[in-house]
């Protein structure tokens, strides 16, 4: 019984994998991935852009348009977000991931 119950466990925790979500994704999906990604750019990141002249302030409309900027400066340059204090948290980088991978980069 106990087994039974540690599997049943498991599957439960594969399923909530935000990875292996991504794997099938739906035209619905893909909005929820957006605005988790939004709501990861507007707290993390627009509170310090929108004070700093000339600096992009992330919105649903123009985000799209910026995704390529933001992987570039997230994680390849690890430049972004700036200041010690201001990191993502994994869940964040996942989402904004996720979010990106849903987009067609080509
Ligand atoms: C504490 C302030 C601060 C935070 C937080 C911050 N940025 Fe920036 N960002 C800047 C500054 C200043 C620049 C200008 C380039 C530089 O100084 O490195 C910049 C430049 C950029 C650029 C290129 C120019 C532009 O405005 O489009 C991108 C893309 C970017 N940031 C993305 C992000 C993302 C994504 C986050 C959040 C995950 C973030 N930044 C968080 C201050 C910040």
């Amino acid at each position: 019984m106990k087994l039974i119950i540690l599997h049943f466990l498991a599957i439960v925790n594969i399923n909530s994998d935000p990875f292996i979500k991504t794997l099938a994704i739906t035209d619905n999906q893909s909005k929820t991935i957006k605005q988790e990604a939004y709501l990861v750019l507007n707290t993390k990141c627009n509170f310090c852009h929108s004070v700093k002249k000339n600096r992009t302030v992330f919105s649903l409309e123009n985000m799209d348009g910026f995704s390529k900027a933001i992987a570039n400066q997230v994680f390849i340059k690890k430049k972004m977000p700036k200041g010690r204090k201001n990191k993502l948290s994994t869940l964040e980088e996942e989402q904004l991931l996720n979010w990106i991978k849903t987009l067609d980069q080509s």
